[in-house]
């Protein structure tokens, strides 16, 4: 049995998704823990991109079981229309399969309207959230009146709650946001009572499921969404998502007591990205920043937002390694930064004379922070051949051992390309060794 967390350690989009797939090989289960479908993981097979936002990134190897847990919010929409669209592709979609966590709450269209209106009343302080009533989905479970997918089983009990919830959220959104969007509960209940019938052979008890999987000595992946500087507790705060990206997040979100996580894998990219608004001390406002968006494709996977780019950050990683219990670190998209002539890494944050070597906690400390960076040589070649680390050129290579170095974590790969293949291991350890042949 081995259990692994794989998580951002980033702002998002550290491309996860391909690290999955890569890792599920030999994997029997990948289940999402937090989130929803706001999270948008991308996976190239042969050359053919499948993006994600709600289903695991297990989905395309036949024979892996894939489980949204307790701990997502799932709009039952979404998923629907993701399940047909990977099953038009050729993937297994029958329950069983796929389980839905009889414990995870639903995302009704209440909950992206609220997102938006709240967004706009904010004005220029919005979070810069995707709109997809992530936040307040999650809010509902904390005050505990949300849906779940075991409502799911019983349409007739769940009607009058839809009711009371869409009414409540009509007067939040006319009286206190100042919105003209209403939600119209027939429309709501219509399309809720036939995905009701759709989804309900889906729903299941995760936590006994993957118990039971592991004393068969099952492999487990858990599939870490956003990023560890987005978590709601130790990210941006408040420029957060709502859930706990955290690797801790994969326990309480799939009850799995967290003694039975044998590694903890951290995915970054080789600088960084950041999409909506908050703090992000190494964004490079310049030409060299939209020449690393424009060479990365930074755009987002589902929304289409352009992402903010910037320098790879030390300090910002240490505390994501930290606060995750990262074992090793993947570092995703070296292949974009070949052609710049050096490459700028931040060690550390100076205000005036004082040195600090964390993200601030207030979003006002940020303000007049300056970011002492390191620069290493760049490189001209093209590295989306390399399948060996003795392919890499020494720059490449001094660039990997450096970070290392700096975060205080080995890296266990890297990437120089989207496709699986385009992945080369640097120094693995024995438990992700097991995942892959
Ligand atoms: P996720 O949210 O962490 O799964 O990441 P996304 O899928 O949102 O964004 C990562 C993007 O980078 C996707 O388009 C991936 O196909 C792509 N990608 C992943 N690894 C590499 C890499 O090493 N090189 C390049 N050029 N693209 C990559
Ligand atoms: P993946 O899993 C990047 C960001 C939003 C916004 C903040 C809050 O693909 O890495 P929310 O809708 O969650 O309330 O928005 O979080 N955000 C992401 N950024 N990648 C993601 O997911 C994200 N999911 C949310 O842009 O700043
Ligand atoms: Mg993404």
């Amino acid at each position: 049995m081995s259990c692994i967390v794989i998580v951002g350690a980033q702002w998002g989009d550290e491309g996860k998704g391909k690290f999955v797939d890569v890792f599920t090989e030999r994997a029997d289960w990948v289940v999402r823990f937090q989130g929803g479908n706001n999270a948008g993981h991308t996976i190239v097979v042969d050359g053919v991109k499948t993006a994600l936002s709600l289903l695991p990134s297990g989905i395309l190897r036949p024979g892996v079981k894939c489980l949204l847990g307790a701990g997502v919010v799932l709009n039952p929409s979404v998923l629907i229309s993701e399940m047909e669209r990977v099953r038009a592709a050729g993937a297994d979609t029958s329950p069983g399969r796929i389980v839905l966590d009889r414990d995870a709450h639903l995302v009704l269209d209440y909950h992206v309207a609220i997102d938006k209106a709240r967004e706009r009343a904010r004005g220029s302080g919005r979070i810069g959230t995707t709109g997809r009533g992530i936040g307040p989905a999650y809010e509902d479970r904390s005050q505990r009146s949300g849906i779940r997918c075991a409502d799911l089983l019983y349409p007739d009990l769940m009607r009058e709650r839809v009711r009371a919830h869409v009414e409540e959220k009509n007067k939040i959104l006319g009286l206190v946001l100042g919105s003209d969007a209403q939600v119209d509960f027939a429309s709501v209940w219509e399309r809720l009572e036939q995905e009701a019938s759709i989804l309900a052979p889906y729903v299941g008890n995760g936590s006994k499921l993957l118990h039971d999987a592991m004393k068969r000595g099952e492999r487990i992946i858990f599939e870490g969404a956003q990023g560890v500087l987005l978590d709601q507790i130790h990210g941006t705060y408040p420029f957060v998502t709502s859930s706990s990206t955290i690797a801790g997040g994969a326990a309480i979100g799939s009850g799995v007591g967290p003694r039975h996580i044998d590694s903890v894998v951290g995915i970054a990219k080789a600088y960084t990205t950041r999409v909506g608004e908050g703090p992000f001390p190494t964004e490079i406002i310049d030409a060299t920043g939209e020449e690393l968006r424009q060479r990365g494709h930074e755009f987002g996977t589902i929304t289409g937002r352009p992402r903010r780019c910037g320098w790879l950050d030390a300090v910002a990683l240490r505390r994501a390694v930290r606060i995750s219990g990262i074992d090793s670190l993947i570092l995703t998209k070296l292949d974009v930064l070949t052609g710049l002539r050096s490459i700028k890494v931040c060690t550390a944050y100076r205000r005036n004379s004082e040195v600090l070597d964390d993200l601030p906690a207030l979003v006002h400390e940020f303000e007049g922070l300056e970011s002492e960076y390191i620069e290493l040589d760049g490189w001209e070649d093209d590295l989306r051949g390399a399948r060996r680390w003795e392919e890499l050129p020494s720059s490449v290579q001094r660039y990997i051992v450096e970070i290392s170095k700096l975060i205080e974590c080995p890296v266990s790969f890297v990437s120089v390309g989207p496709g699986r293949e385009a992945t080369i291991p640097v120094n693995v350890n024995q438990v992700l060794q097991g995942f892959i042949r």
